[in-house]
């Protein structure tokens, strides 16, 4: 499990193994835009403020994934126990 922080709104939540970022957050209350669910739309694009993101989607490039200025949230993890997001 790692825990998400998000600045906009304040909150921090726990995200365990068998769920997403994108799951977790709804739940929290959070209204997040997506459509795939499988990161391969780009509609749950969000801006990574610190951490370092896990990529599993297929929508960024090379260069995207090492700069890490930005996620997937419907499948992308955390390869810390941090991360920070702009939501
Ligand atoms: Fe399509 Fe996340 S909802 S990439």
């Amino acid at each position: 499990a790692f825990t998400v922080e998000l600045v906009e709104s304040g909150i921090e939540v726990e995200v365990p193994p068998d769920r997403s970022i994108l799951e977790v957050v709804r739940e929290a209350g959070v209204d997040v835009p997506s459509s795939c669910e499988e990161g391969t739309c780009g509609t749950c694009e969000t801006p990574v403020i610190d951490g370092e993101p896990d990529h599993r989607d297929s929508v960024l490039s090379e260069l995207e994934r090492e700069m890490g200025g930005t996620m997937m949230i419907c499948v992308s993890r955390s390869c810390g126990r941090r991360l920070v997001i702009e939501l």
